[in-house]
């Protein structure tokens, strides 16, 4: 296929995405105006994170009584994982908006593909159904895998650990065919890279194996750490080794759980990133220390300041100008990648060059082309840089953002790319002088919830388009 006729349909797909994921929360419409230009005030809340909330839905999958998740964020993904469990069976009750969800496992059964399909084009969490089902029903269906447009994003760590754990993996042009005709045994696992999807792959399936399995060169993100602590709840035994080693005994039956998530780090990052750009102040009710002391050392580095509280983290421009930094991307404990794009909107403000190398995904510079075009100074080595001090060895597929501030930003027509990306061109219009019309903010819902009141509290000057 032709790349004009590729980058076409990917635009189309992106747009479709965008328009499903604004229907599943309400918003009133996929485009905002935005008079940008005031800084952002006020207190909102964090829930609990997407990136254990939508895996941990799926842990419900393995008990044989209820599950209980609490704080859910009403979110477009939490509402396409919804839909997901129920077409195989599952029944929930409670709501995202209520933040409680209450899932019935009992009569868990096999989903038509094409219902599947229909789903799966906003969502890349069908990867993680794989061992539940397979334990509960012997197969399981995996169709063409959507979430962020963010480089190729493969899935072979997947597919080699479910086949070392004994399941047969059968590539059809409609997708992926697994099961598990002799049942699934616990092995020994390592994985190139410490992938987040991989590692939880590997606790879903390993948990109900027969015997044990090792994993190494696991991702130890907070999320996993919570997705542990949500299976230990249900029966499973895993151990953190040293060393990115995770040991698994697998056990016979698992019940169902009762859990607060763990607060969004990513979202409680975001909106300090909007504090700085704007000049603002805004408090994050549910952030905590812990989970984000490497985002909280970059933020002090640049000039940003923070109070943490008994009851969250007020982060705020503290006057002054702001610092440029040095920064790689990194799996935990280092630097997310998906706190780059936001803050990149403060580094656009701050004197001096900044650099951000992001070693973990092979195309996540796409949003700074808005940025430019409103008037950032921006330049993208799609090779990355050599030279300099690095922290995180040279990865081949990693890129490299130039950031020399400050400057100032105007208003301009963008559409959202994705989401992280999304959210910075959100936090690009509120600080840019004059109108932006943001299109695509669909995609902004599929991991910001209540974004919309959110800004409204904060004194942001929007409407949504008619
Ligand atoms: N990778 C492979 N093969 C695989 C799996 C991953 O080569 O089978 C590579 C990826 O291409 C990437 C790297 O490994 O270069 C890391 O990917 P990882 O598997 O860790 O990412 P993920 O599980 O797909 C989750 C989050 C992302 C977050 C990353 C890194 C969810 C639903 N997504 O993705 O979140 O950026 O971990 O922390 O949990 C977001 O929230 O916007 C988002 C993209």
């Amino acid at each position: 296929m032709n790349t004009i006729l590729q980058d076409t349909q990917k635009h189309e797909a992106q747009k479709l995405d965008a328009q499903k994921a604004a229907a599943h929360v309400g918003l009133l419409s996929d485009t905002i105006i935005v008079n940008g230009g005031r800084p952002l005030r006020g207190r909102i809340d964090v829930r609990g994170a997407k990136n254990l909330v939508t895996k941990a839905m799926v842990a419900s999958l393995l008990g044989d009584t209820k599950s209980v998740l609490r704080d859910v964020p009403d979110i477009s993904d939490v509402h396409v994982v919804s839909r997901l469990l129920e077409i195989h069976g599952v029944e929930i009750t409670g709501s995202p908006e209520s933040g409680i969800l209450v899932f019935d496992p009992a009569n868990v059964a096999i989903a038509q593909s094409a219902e599947i399909d229909a789903l799966s084009g906003s969502s890349r969490i069908p990867i993680l159904f794989c061992g539940p089902l397979l334990h509960r029903l012997g197969h399981a269906f995996i169709p063409d895998l959507g979430g962020c447009r963010i480089g190729d994003r493969p899935i072979d760590f997947h597919l080699d650990a479910l086949r070392a754990f004994g399941a047969v993996v059968d590539k059809l042009p409609s997708g992926i065919n697994i099961t598990a005709p002799n049942g699934l045994t616990g092995a020994n696992i390592e994985l190139p890279y410490p992938s987040v999807g991989a590692t939880e792959q590997v606790l879903l399936t390993g948990v109900r194996a027969k015997g044990i399995t090792e994993l190494k060169n696991a991702a130890i993100e907070p999320e996993i750490m919570d997705l542990i602590a949500v299976l230990q709840k249900m029966g499973a035994i895993i151990s953190i080794e040293p060393n990115r080693v995770i040991l698994i005994e697998g056990v016979d039956s698992l019940k169902g759980y009762d859990h607060r998530a763990l607060f969004d780090r990513n979202e409680a990052a975001s909106w300090a990133s909007a504090a700085l750009a704007t000049k603002g102040d805004i408090f994050c009710v549910g952030a905590k220390q812990q989970e984000m002391m490497t985002f909280l050392n970059v933020f002090r580095k640049i000039g940003g300041a923070f109070d943490i509280e008994e009851d969250g983290i007020r982060f705020y421009h503290p006057g002054g100008d702001l610092k440029p930094v040095v920064i790689e991307t990194d799996v935990h404990p280092g630097f997310m990648t998906d706190w780059q794009q936001p803050l990149i909107v403060a580094l656009t403000q701050a004197v001096g060059t900044s650099i951000v190398h992001e070693t973990v995904y092979e195309d996540r510079f796409g949003f700074t082309e808005a940025l430019v075009e409103m008037g950032a100074d921006i330049e993208v080595h799609k090779n990355g840089l050599e030279g300099g001090y690095r922290r995180v060895p040279r990865r081949a597929l990693e890129q490299a953002a130039v950031i020399t501030g400050p400057t100032k930003l105007h208003g301009a027509d963008i559409e959202v790319p994705d989401l992280r990306g999304g959210f910075s061109h959100l936090i690009a219009a509120l600080t840019a002088q004059g109108q932006s019309r943001v299109s695509n903010v669909g995609l902004i819902s599929r991991g910001y919830g209540d974004f919309a009141g959110k800004l409204q509290k904060l004194g942001a000057d929007f409407s949504f388009a008619a």
